[in-house]
C-alpha cells in the first residue's frame, strides 16, 4: 500500500498543485503515494452548506465548526485509521526534519487544512488533531502548509529521489547546516572555487566542510549548535 496523503480543505482545486510536478509528480504516477482531497463544504450546514460561524465571546473573523470538521473527519478516516491526524496551523508545534522523517516512514497522513481565524477548540481535541506549523509567519490558510508538509515526507520515500540521495537532511538532523557547494567552471566572474576542492586531498576536503558548515552555522542558526553534535 501506497503513502497516503487526506487532505480536508475548503480549496481542493489547490491540490496537487506543485506536488504533481516533477519528483513528487513522477512518485505520484508510478502510485510510490497517492493524494486524496476531501471538500469539508459537503459536510456543511442547511441548503448553503454553512461551515463557519462567528466566535464566541465576540471579536472579528469566524471560525470552523466542530461539527462540520469532525463528520469531514470521521467520512474521510475511519476511527482504526492508524495515519496521524494533522491540523496546519500557524500555532502548532514547528515542523522539523526529524517529525518529517517519522511521519514518511508510517503508512501517511490525514491533513486538516484550517481557513479563517480558527477551528472550534473542541474539535482539536475530541478527533485527536496535532497541530503543525511550518514556520512563524501567517499563511492565509493551511493549503500551502500541506502542500510543503506532503513534499518533505514524500521526497524521502523509497525511489523517489533515486540516486540525489542528499546530506542536507541529515545536517539538519544533526543540528548544522550544509557546507558551499561549487562546480565548473573553476573561475566565473573573479570568483573561483576554494583550492582545497580541487586538490584531490579527501581529508582535508573533509575537514574544510566540516569548518564551514559549523561556520555557515553559528552565522545564521547560532540556536542550531546549542544541541549540535560537531
Ligand atoms: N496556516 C496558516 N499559517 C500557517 C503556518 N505558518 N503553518 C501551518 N499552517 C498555517
Amino acid at each position: 500500500v501506497p503513502w497516503r496523503a487526506t487532505i480536508l480543505t475548503l480549496y481542493p482545486e489547490m491540490f496537487p498543485g506543485p506536488l504533481g510536478i516533477s519528483l513528487s509528480g513522477d512518485a505520484l504516477g508510478r502510485g510510490t503515494w497517492a493524494l486524496e482531497t476531501r471538500q469539508i463544504r459537503e459536510h456543511g450546514i442547511g441548503r448553503h452548506r454553512s461551515v463557519d460561524d462567528t466566535p464566541a465571546g465576540g471579536g472579528a473573523g469566524m471560525v470552523l465548526r466542530c461539527d462540520v470538521l469532525a463528520a469531514a473527519i470521521d467520512a474521510a478516516a475511519p476511527a482504526d485509521d492508524p495515519r496521524p491526524r494533522i491540523l496546519m496551523s500557524p500555532r502548532g508545534k514547528p515542523l522539523t526534519q526529524a517529525r518529517v522523517r517519522a511521519l514518511s516512514a508510517g503508512p501517511g497522513a490525514v491533513i486538516v487544512c484550517g481557513r479563517f481565524e480558527g477551528v472550534d477548540e473542541r474539535v482539536i481535541a475530541g478527533r485527536g488533531l496535532e497541530e503543525v506549523s511550518i514556520g512563524d509567519y501567517v499563511l492565509s490558510g493551511g493549503e500551502i502548509a500541506a502542500l510543503v508538509l506532503i513534499d518533505a515526507c514524500v521526497r524521502l520515500l523509497p525511489g523517489v529521489m533515486g540516486k540525489l540521495a542528499s546530506g542536507d537532511e541529515e545536517s539538519f538532523e544533526a543540528g548544522h547546516l550544509e557546507y558551499p557547494h561549487y562546480t565548473r567552471p573553476r573561475e566565473w566572474e573573479g570568483r573561483a572555487i576554494p583550492d582545497v576542492l580541487s586538490g584531490g586531498n579527501h581529508g582535508a576536503i573533509a575537514k574544510w566542510r566540516e569548518a564551514e558548515s559549523v561556520r555557515l552555522t553559528r552565522e545564521r542558526r547560532p540556536d542550531l549548535l546549542v544541541s549540535c553534535k560537531i
